[in-house]
C-alpha cells in the first residue's frame, strides 16, 4: 500500500495497489471518534487527496471507515461547542464543513461509508455525504440524531440528506425524538444501503462497492411528496402536536424550530440546506443548549466517579428484600448482565417480586432468548445460600434500625472477602446501622430511587466509617449497571431527599393555605419541573413523604398530610390522596391560570430547593457545587435547560433568588 498525508494524526490514510483509498478516523489519545476541528481539516485535505487521484485516474473510489473498536463516530466534538459567542461565528465555523460534505457528495469516483457501532449526530451527517453505506447488523450499531437533547437539531446539512434519503415522514420523528435506531431499521429506512454480519466483513464490502460503483437511491417520490406545501403544513402541525406532549417550546425550543425549518423550506431542499444553517446558529449559542450540554458534561463527570484504577468487576449480585425496592434491583442489575439471587422471608413474596420484573425484560430485550436468559439470571434464594458467592450485596428490608443492624451482624461473616455491603435504606444513618458491626467501614449506602428503572442516578453515601475503597468499588459497581453514580456525605435524607423534602413540604403549606393543588403543580411544571410537587407526593406516597418529613424536621401533627396518613389516604396507591387517582393517572379540575402569575409561583416553589442546595454545596453533603447540580438533575428531574439549581441560582443573580426563597417562607 503506498502510504501518504503522513502529517495526519486523527486519520490513517493510504492508497492500495487497486486504487482503493482507504480512510481510518481513529482519533489521537480517544477512545470515541468524535469530528472535532482538527479531525475535520485532516479529512478535508484527505477529500483534495481523493479528487486530485481521481483527476488523474490513480484513485477509483474513497472508503471511509473507524479505527476504533467502540464504533464509528459519536457525533461533533461537543467541548469544542463553547467557544462560540454568537450566531455569526458558529455560521462561518459550519460554512467549510458543509463545503467539504458537499465535495465528497460531488466526488467523481465511488465514496462508501462503513459503520459499526455507533453512527450519531456529525458522524452520521458525514455518512450520508457519502454515495454508498454499509453497516454491521450487530446489536451495537446504532445510528441517530440525538442533537436535540442538547438543544440543536442536526446543523451539518442533516436535515436535508436524512429527508432525502428517508422521506420527511420518517426522518423528521427521528431527528424530534434524538433516538437511536438499530441497522436493520436504517436499512429499512433507506439510512443505510446494505448489512454485513460483522466488523470482519466491511472492509470486503467496501472494495466491492466501490468496485461495483455502487450509488444509493434517494427515498420513494411518495415519500418527496411532501414538497407539495398543503401536505408539509399538515405534516408539520401534526409533529408539533407530538412534540408538544413532550417538550414545551418555551423550554425547548430546539424541534420546534426544525419544524418551522421544515414547514418552510422542506419543498426545496437546496433552500432548505442553507436555512438550516441560519435556523442552527442561534440555538447553538442559546442559554437553553448551554446548560444541556452543561448536563452533558455533568452526567460525564458522574460517570467519572467510578475509579478506572480499580480491579473489582461485580458480576454476581445478592438482593436481600423483595419488596418494591429489592425486587426492582435486583430486576435492573439482571437486565444489566449481573447474575442475582434474591431473598426475603416469605417465597412467595421473593415469586411475586421475580414475576414482577417480565415487563422489565420485555422492554429491554428483543429476543425469546435473550428474555429467558435474563430470567434465568435472576434465581429465588430464601435462605441466603448465595451470600457467600456475591460480589456485592444490598440490602433492601424494612426501613427500622434494629431489624437492619441485626440483618447486617448475621451477614457480615458470610460476605466472601472483598464483596461490596450495602444497605438501600433511604434515612437511616450508616453510621448508626453499621455501630453494631464488628467491621463498621465495611458498610456503604447504595442508595437506589423509585420507579428503578426509570431514575438514572444512584446515591453511593459514605457512612461515617466507610472505608474509601469501598465506597470506589459501590461507585463501580453502580457504573457497571449503567447508572449514575453520586458519592454522598451520610447526612439525614443524603442529597436528593434533602432537597426535595423543603420543595415538596412547603408546597404542601401553599395548599393548607387554600392554594389549588392544579395551580401548584402547573406553576412547577411551567418552571419546568416533570411533575408538580402534590402529583409527586401522591405518586411516592404520603406515608413516605410524612416519614422523610419528620426525619428531617419538616412536618408535624395536625397538617393535612398527616391527617390523610392516619385516615390511609396514601395517594396513588391507595386510590386517594390529595387528588383521587383513576387508572393511574391524578383526576385534574380543568382550570387555566395566568402565565405571569404561574411564572412567579413557579420560581418561588423552586426557592426552597435551591437554598437547601446552597447548604448542602457548603456542608460539602458531595464534593462540589456541580455535582450537587448533577444530583439534583439526575434525582428529581430538575429542569434539564436550566441547567441545575445552583447554576440556575448563578444565572438570577443572588439577590433575585433570595428575595423569592424570603416570599416563599412568608
Ligand atoms: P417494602 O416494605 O416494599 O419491602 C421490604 C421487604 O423486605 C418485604 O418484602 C419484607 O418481607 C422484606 N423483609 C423484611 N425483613 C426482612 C428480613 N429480615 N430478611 C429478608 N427480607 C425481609 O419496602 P421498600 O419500599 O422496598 O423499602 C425497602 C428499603 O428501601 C427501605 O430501607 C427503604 O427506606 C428503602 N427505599 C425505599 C424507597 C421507596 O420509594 N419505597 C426508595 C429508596 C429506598
Amino acid at each position: 500500500m503506498a502510504a501518504t498525508l503522513h502529517h495526519l494524526k486523527d486519520w490513517r490514510f493510504s492508497i492500495d495497489p487497486q486504487g482503493i483509498a482507504w480512510a481510518v478516523f481513529d482519533r489521537e489519545g480517544e477512545s470515541q471518534n468524535a469530528l472535532g476541528r482538527r479531525p475535520l481539516e485532516e479529512l478535508m485535505s484527505i477529500v483534495e487527496r481523493v479528487e486530485e487521484g481521481a483527476r488523474d485516474k490513480t484513485i477509483r473510489g474513497l472508503a471511509i471507515l473507524s479505527g476504533k473498536e467502540k464504533g464509528f463516530i459519536v457525533g461533533a466534538d461537543v467541548r469544542e461547542f463553547e467557544q462560540f459567542k454568537t450566531a455569526a461565528e458558529v455560521e462561518d465555523a459550519i460554512r467549510p464543513v458543509l463545503a467539504m460534505l458537499d465535495r465528497i457528495e460531488a466526488m467523481p469516483v465511488p465514496v462508501v461509508c462503513a459503520i459499526h457501532g455507533f453512527c450519531l449526530g456529525g458522524g452520521l451527517e458525514l455518512a450520508l455525504a457519502c454515495h454508498w453505506r454499509i453497516a454491521t447488523r450487530d446489536d451495537a450499531t446504532r445510528l441517530g440524531f440525538p442533537e436535540v437533547r442538547l438543544g440543536l437539531f442536526p446543523g451539518f446539512n442533516g436535515t436535508v440528506r436524512s429527508i432525502r434519503q428517508a422521506g420527511a415522514l420518517a426522518a423528521m420523528p427521528m431527528m424530534l425524538s434524538g433516538s437511536m435506531i438499530r441497522a436493520t431499521a436504517a436499512r429499512g429506512m433507506g439510512l443505510v444501503d446494505e448489512l454485513v454480519p460483522s466488523p470482519h466483513n466491511l472492509a470486503w464490502s467496501a472494495r466491492k462497492a466501490i468496485e461495483r460503483r455502487r450509488r444509493s437511491k434517494p427515498a420513494a417520490r411518495i415519500k418527496t411528496l411532501l414538497r407539495l406545501w398543503p401536505l408539509r403544513g399538515f405534516l408539520a402541525s401534526k409533529l408539533r402536536a407530538e412534540t408538544a406532549k413532550k417538550a414545551r417550546e418555551d423550554h425547548y425550543p430546539a424541534p420546534y424550530r426544525l419544524i418551522d425549518l421544515f414547514e418552510r423550506t422542506g419543498g426545496n431542499l437546496r433552500t432548505m440546506k442553507s436555512e438550516e444553517t441560519k435556523a442552527f446558529a442561534p440555538l447553538m449559542v442559546s442559554d437553553t443548549s448551554r446548560n444541556l450540554r452543561r448536563v452533558f458534561r455533568l452526567s460525564e463527570m458522574l460517570k467519572a466517579q467510578a475509579p478506572k484504577d480499580l480491579r473489582f468487576h461485580p458480576l454476581r449480585v445478592h438482593v436481600i428484600g423483595a419488596g418494591v425496592m429489592g425486587a426492582d434491583i435486583a430486576g435492573f442489575c439482571v437486565a444489566a448482565g449481573m447474575e442475582v439471587s434474591l431473598q426475603d422471608l416469605s417465597e412467595e413474596q421473593i415469586a411475586k417480586g421475580i414475576a414482577a420484573q417480565s415487563k422489565l425484560f420485555a422492554r429491554r430485550f428483543r429476543t425469546k432468548a435473550q428474555r429467558d436468559a435474563a430470567k434465568a439470571r435472576l434465581i429465588a434464594d430464601p435462605a441466603g445460600d448465595n451470600i457467600s458467592r456475591a460480589d456485592v450485596v444490598i440490602e433492601a428490608i424494612v426501613e427500622k434500625l434494629e431489624v437492619k443492624q441485626s440483618l447486617f451482624k448475621a451477614l457480615e461473616g458470610k460476605l466472601k472477602p472483598g464483596a461490596v455491603m450495602a444497605t438501600n435504606t433511604s434515612s437511616i444513618m450508616i453510621e448508626d446501622i453499621a455501630g453494631a458491626l464488628a467491621d463498621p467501614g465495611r458498610l456503604i449506602g447504595i442508595h437506589f430511587f423509585n420507579p428503578v428503572a426509570q431514575m438514572p442516578l444512584v446515591e453511593v453515601i459514605r457512612g461515617a466509617a466507610s472505608r474509601e475503597e469501598e465506597v470506589r468499588k459501590g461507585c463501580a459497581f453502580v457504573t457497571a449497571i449503567d447508572k449514575f453514580p453520586l458519592i454522598v456525605k451520610s447526612c439525614p435524607g443524603f442529597l436528593v431527599n434533602r432537597v426535595l423534602a423543603p420543595y415538596m413540604m412547603s408546597a404542601m403549606q401553599r395548599l393548607e393555605k387554600g392554594e389549588l393543588p392544579e395551580k401548584i403543580d402547573e406553576a412547577a411544571k411551567t418552571f419546568g419541573m416533570p411533575m408538580g410537587p402534590i402529583e409527586l407526593a401522591d405518586t411516592v406516597g404520603l406515608d413516605v413523604c410524612a416519614h422523610v418529613g419528620r426525619i428531617l424536621k419538616l412536618s408535624g401533627d395536625g397538617t393535612r398530610l398527616e391527617r390523610f396518613v392516619n385516615e390511609g389516604k396514601l395517594g396513588k396507591k391507595s386510590g386517594q390522596g390529595f387528588y383521587v387517582w383513576k387508572d393511574g393517572k391524578a383526576v385534574k379540575a380543568e382550570k387555566s391560570f395566568d402565565k405571569a402569575e404561574l411564572e412567579r409561583l413557579g420560581r418561588e416553589l423552586v426557592a426552597p430547593l435551591v437554598a437547601e442546595c446552597e447548604k448542602c454545596r457548603d456542608e460539602k453533603v458531595v464534593e462540589t457545587a456541580d455535582l450537587v447540580d448533577a444530583g439534583v438533575i439526575f434525582g428529581t428531574g430538575f429542569a434539564p435547560f436550566r441547567g441545575g439549581p445552583l447554576h440556575y441560582l448563578t444565572s438570577l443573580g443572588h439577590a433575585a433568588l433570595h428575595g423569592g426563597a424570603r416570599q416563599a417562607a412568608e
